[in-house]
């Protein structure tokens, strides 16, 4: 791949309406096409996240010193949504650039956490349900350590029995999710978390998905089971501000239970020209417009904004789940907890439906055990509900009518 770089600039309004027109294939979000990918509050909080963003877009938040105003956003944001999971003033966190930073860094604390009070443990190993995301895998790949992946009960979440038996010697840390992408459902972090402090193990919360809006679905008087920071035994905490915290890409929380935790995830080096070297974070520079559009997102909508917000995505996982059981042959998987589902078939081919809903301009996403369909439902969504439902059914009617096809199509994430 190479390409030489035009001789001579070109004028901006003509590069932004060739860069618009690029986005004429992109996944319609806007209109609630979507799976997953994008958390779009409305018009008016995407103005806000835009404008913060370009106030900051050239801060660097490697340079907290010189930049007190991200300093201060920074451990505003992570003290707000340390709060919101059942933080207390021990808790000490910072700002990411997402989920899979989040989740590397407490992988590499519980790893050093390790090598300083099992210093035996050569080979760690990571116990996760089937359900966790591959991210964790991604990190201890990275890391040198190994997961230990244990099939989910009869209910879709962490089996804590399987899980209890598969911990070895190696075993350092325990991973929960709250919720599991695919299906939606919180593991027992409770149980998880009294394993882990039985075991001396370190558990991480994977609240990526959920660890922002969980805490409102609860409020408004859903059944989310507890999975904060405030359940003995859990050690860290993941939570993305680009998913349901609905602000600019680009911004999770990695949170951990206290100082000294916190310290087993630092890196420091000095053994170079410049002195001392120390981040809190994988990535070096960073990014002063994502710490920015997530703390002004968060300040805009406010404990209110987000209880609407939650309000109305939980009334549309209604209407969608109440409409699901309108059409023979499909069924919820589990029992979701938030505002992912994923959706399954009796006696055909889900991946054909899947397919046939592509052929209506649906995004879908793919779960490949179980078999079935998913879907994060956002604000965007309310409104096109009863037409998702509709091409619903009658993709499930294309697909018993090629009865005995099977859809071709990889499930790709
Ligand atoms: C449960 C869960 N954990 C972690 C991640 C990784 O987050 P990111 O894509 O922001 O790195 C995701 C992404 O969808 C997720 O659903």
């Amino acid at each position: 791949m190479s390409a030489r770089l035009p001789e001579r600039g070109r004028p901006w309004d003509e590069l932004s309406r060739e860069m618009a027109d690029f986005k004429r294939d992109d996944l319609d979000w806007r209109g609630g096409r979507h799976a997953a990918f994008v958390w779009h509050a409305d018009e008016a909080v995407e103005k806000v996240a835009r404008e913060a963003y370009a106030l900051f877009m050239t801060e660097n938040g490697l340079g907290l010193r010189v930049f007190p105003s991200l300093r201060h956003m920074e451990s505003d944001v992570v003290a707000m949504v340390a709060g919101l999971v059942g933080g207390d003033e021990a808790v000490r966190g910072a700002m990411t650039s997402g989920g899979t930073e989040s989740i590397f860094l407490a992988a590499h604390a519980a790893r050093e956490w390790a090598r300083q009070h099992r210093p035996d443990v050569t080979a760690p190993e990571i116990v996760a349900a089937f359900s966790a995301h591959p991210a964790i895998d991604k990190a201890a790949h990275y890391l040198g350590m190994r997961v230990v992946r244990v099939p989910t009960g009869s209910d879709h979440r962490a089996d804590v029995a399987a899980m209890a038996a598969a911990i070895t010697p190696r075993t350092v840390m325990g991973y929960a999710s709250a919720p599991t992408y695919s299906l939606g459902v919180v593991d027992p972090v409770a149980a998880l978390g009294a394993l882990a402090e039985e075991r001396g193990l370190w558990l991480h919360v994977d609240a990526c998905v959920g660890g922002v809006l969980g805490p409102f679905v609860r409020e408004l008087g859903y059944p989310v089971p507890a999975f904060g920071l405030d359940l003995p035994g859990v050690s860290s905490l993941s939570a993305d501000l680009h998913k349901s915290g609905y602000a600019a890409k680009g911004a999770s929380v990695i949170l951990y239970r206290d100082v000294v935790r916190e310290a087993c995830g630092r890196w420091e080096f000095s053994d170079w020209p410049t002195g001392l070297y120390a981040v809190p974070t994988f990535a070096g520079t960073r990014p002063g417009g994502a710490i920015a559009a997530a703390w002004a997102v968060i300040h805009v909508l406010g404990a209110e904004g987000y209880r609407r917000i939650a309000a109305t995505v939980m009334q549309a996982r209604e209407r969608l789940v109440a409409g699901l059981a309108r059409i023979d042959g499909l069924h919820v998987w589990g029992e979701p907890d938030l505002y992912a589902v994923a959706y399954g078939a009796e006696g055909l081919d889900i991946h054909a439906v899947a397919d046939a809903m592509t052929a209506r301009r649906w995004s879908v996403g793919r779960v490949r055990k179980p078999p079935g369909i998913h879907l994060m439902l956002t604000p965007v969504h309310a409104p096109i509900v009863d037409d998702y439902l509709a091409d619903l059914a009658a993709s499930v009617s294309a697909a018993r009518a090629g009865a005995g096809v099977s859809s071709k199509t990889p499930v790709v994430y």
